[in-house]
């Protein structure tokens, strides 16, 4: 399947990708803010219309998501044969990417990225956690590759077995082809009990992309945080556990911390740079090889 058979308004049903996570927060808002009486609506402002996108973004993920679909993509992408940047370079790019209809916020996708890590900081959590808040969407330049938004964001699912009604909008995977294929459409599907995370195939997005690439860099727990921060079916609702071995339920609690980093450290002022900007440079050096591999 190739992207050409896509119109444009498949292609990018959402006005901007952060409609996707806005939703999230409407789906799981900030508890601190709740306590404090505020609700979501400080996050968000924009009118009925904005949600019928995001319906539309999760008709097409559903439908378009198979098995195949994820093979495809995972041999066109996991030979990261695209393009060779330095780190930095590659936030540059990263950062073409822009959001000119998000009505919370014009911060970039690297101020997202640098919020994330920053809070986590903040929390006095170990280095490689701080990177792993930094590196976390970089896998979103999918979309400059040309790749539709619901291929490259959006709550992730294991393909290749039956759909948790635990997934947002799961009727729609109704359309989907793998729902009537019996090769796909049971309880374990290609899969079997307990099999493991790692031997299981999830919708393909920026989680998977990122993952890969930082899979030599970091330690097990930020690998996971990376992969799975938007399986929302498992690390939220407790989905798919029948797939889970133990070391998937020991690693299970790191996503879980991971996630409010994301979801809620989102703020209008944008971090001070050029007070970060060394501390960076040293994490960055640390971790990660001169280039990255795209
Ligand atoms: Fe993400
Ligand atoms: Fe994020």
């Amino acid at each position: 399947m190739s992207n050409k058979e896509f119109t444009s308004k498949e292609i990018n049903p959402l006005g901007s990708l952060d409609e996707w996570e806005d939703d999230l927060l409407e789906r799981y808002p900030d508890p601190e803010k709740i306590a404090t009486a505020k609700t979501t609506e400080a996050y968000r402002n924009y009118e009925e219309p904005a949600r019928d996108t995001v319906r539309e973004f999760y008709r097409l993920n559903h439908t378009y998501q198979t098995y195949d679909f994820v093979m495809e993509k995972q041999r066109q992408y996991l030979s990261f044969d695209k393009k060779e940047m330095a780190v930095w370079d590659a936030f540059e790019f990263l950062n073409q990417l822009v959001d000119d209809s998000d009505p919370d916020t014009d911060l970039d996708q690297f101020q997202h990225l640098l919020q994330t890590s920053e809070a986590i900081r903040r929390d006095g959590h170990p280095d490689w956690m701080v990177l792993t808040g930094l590196m976390h969407d970089m896998g979103k330049v999918l979309c400059l590759f040309g790749e539709p938004q619901w291929a490259v964001v959006g709550d992730t699912f294991p393909v290749g077995c039956a759909y948790s009604d635990k997934i947002i909008y799961a009727e729609f995977f109704k359309e989907n082809p793998d729902y009537n294929n019996p090769r796909f459409n049971t309880q374990y599907g290609v899969y079997s009990p307990n099999c493991g995370l790692r031997n299981v195939h999830m919708s393909w997005g920026h989680d998977e992309y990122i993952y890969q690439m930082m899979k030599d860099h970091l330690p097990e727990e930020g690998l996971y945080m990376l992969r799975f921060h938007s399986f929302y079916a498992w690390h939220r609702e407790g989905a798919y556990d029948h797939l889970c071995d133990d070391h998937d339920r020991a690693m299970l609690k790191w996503v879980k911390l991971f996630n409010p980093y994301d979801l809620y450290s989102k703020n209008p002022e944008p971090p001070d740079w050029s007070k970060l900007k060394s501390y960076y440079t040293d994490l960055i050096e640390k971790f990660l090889p001169k280039t990255l591999k795209f």
